[in-house]
């Protein structure tokens, strides 16, 4: 163990693993997802989705990494040798792959942005709306896929260098200055006129609006943003040491991501409202609406600048987690190799997510089960591989683990444990299984 990197310090690892969980899962897809689908019914199911199934995983990852101490297929192999459980671990290295393909798309459209508001031009000319300016980005088919190119670089450059100089260093700063801009934008928000409109959308639920659907898609909003079920938080807790306390750490992450995301909310849904735009336009909600809230700020213009620098950060600390996992189990702890197969790895993940890239444009009347390329990918990855995954994930802590070895990793007091054992062992597997096939029918 002692030739393996390890985190410094405990908030370091807290750090990293809210850098994967905190980026565009809270601040871009949540907003759209809730604006999509009813709103505060959406709200609640993802927030009853976090506590009831996808923080237990996430605690359940933790154990599995620190245990195994090594990438996340050798963590399962060394647990247990001689059984098929480390075909999870390369079930979330495809997943892995496929999330960062599109994940990489959105990255380069902030980076787009960002290169806009660098010279103050996120204002549409000549009359046209911020909607438009949007389309005009993203169907544009060398821009996006440059942009995309650009954002994979600068994640295989920090994967390369390695955990400790890479990731730790980056989630430091970032998540604090992040918390703080959105406070400043959330009460810009809610003082427009009118804004109280998006806070009864987001917090006065509407029951008729409830589907199978919506549940699944909340379910997979509660993986995606806590970055469960792809064994990426087994690939990061396999550097962290005994003394950790790991349910407090899995709470922490947990109550961060749901507080950013409905922050995000707060910010969206009222302007959403107040300055008369629609709350279901998909992806592009985030990015048509921001730039229409800072137009409401004193020296917006800059303000917008700093804030997409900080959302790229973000990002960023997510993306290198989705490489990290997919180059560790490549390379083990194989240190020469990593550099060369971050690059490689990088490149093909780079490749795949072209079509992705342009299925806002030249591609998008291409669809796969009546989806666009894009869609077709996240459905695939967050609503499909996220949950089998955290299904697996919850079946080998709660059954294969005895509870006398999940009781000393937890190491909590005796309700808490019993609890996450309760949801670990029945709840999380069943209400998975059953939102599975509601939600798919
Ligand atoms: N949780 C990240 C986000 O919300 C996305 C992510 C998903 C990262 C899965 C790693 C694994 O942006």
């Amino acid at each position: 163990m002692s030739s393996r990197d390890q985190f410094s310090t405990k908030i370091g690892f807290m750090l990293a693993a809210a850098g994967s969980a905190v980026g565009l899962g809270a601040i871009w897809k949540f907003p759209y997802m809730a604006g999509s689908n009813g709103g505060s019914v959406f709200i609640l199911l993802f927030i009853l989705c976090i506590f009831l199934i996808s923080l237990p995983v996430l605690i359940a990852e933790f154990m599995i990494g620190r245990r195994g101490q090594a990438d996340a297929v050798t963590s399962f192999k060394t647990q247990a040798p001689g059984k098929p459980w480390y075909l999870v671990g390369y079930l979330g290295m495809v997943i892995s792959a496929l999330i960062l393909s599109f994940y990489s798309v959105v990255g380069g459209w902030i980076l787009s942005y960002l290169a806009r508001a660098a010279i103050f031009a996120v204002k549409p000319t000549d009359g046209s709306t911020y909607a438009e300016l949007f389309t005009k980005v993203i169907e544009n088919p060398i821009e996006v896929v440059m942009a995309q190119g650009a954002f994979i670089l600068l994640t295989i450059l920090i994967v390369q260098a390695g955990i400790k100089s890479g990731i730790e260093k980056a989630s430091k700063i970032i998540m604090p200055l992040l918390f703080i801009f959105f406070l400043v934008l959330v009460v810009r928000s809610l003082t427009l006129e009118g804004a109280m409109e998006g806070v009864r959308f987001m917090f006065v639920p509407d029951w008729s609006l409830f589907t199978g659907e919506t549940l699944l898609l909340a379910l997979g909003q509660a993986f995606f943003t806590l970055s469960v079920g792809i064994s990426i938080m087994i690939t990061y807790a396999s550097y962290l040491g005994k003394s950790e306390n790991i349910g407090g750490t899995g709470i922490n992450v947990a109550l961060m991501n749901i507080f950013i995301s409905i922050l995000a909310g707060l910010v969206i849904f009222p302007a959403v409202f107040a300055l008369g735009f629609e709350p279901d336009q998909g992806p592009g909600l985030v990015f048509v609406i921001l730039p229409a809230v800072f137009e409401q700020v004193p020296f917006g213009g800059l303000f917008l600048l700093i804030f997409f620098i900080l959302l790229l950060f973000a990002t960023i600390t997510s993306s290198i987690s989705l490489l990290e996992m997919v180059v560790s189990v490549a390379v083990g702890d194989n240190r020469k190799k990593r550099v060369r197969t971050s690059w490689l790895v990088g490149i093909l993940i780079f490749i795949i997510g072209i079509p992705s890239a342009l299925s806002f444009g030249v591609l998008s009347d291409r669809t796969i089960f009546g989806r666009s390329i894009f869609d077709a990918v996240d459905f695939l990855t967050n609503n499909i591989g996220m949950p089998l995954g955290a299904l697996f994930i919850s079946l080998f802590a709660g059954y294969y683990y005895s509870t006398k070895v999940s009781k000393a990793e937890l190491n909590t007091s005796p309700f808490m444990y019993y609890l996450w054992l309760v949801l670990i062992r029945i709840v999380s597997p069943i209400a998975i299984i059953i939102i599975f096939y509601t939600g798919l029918k």
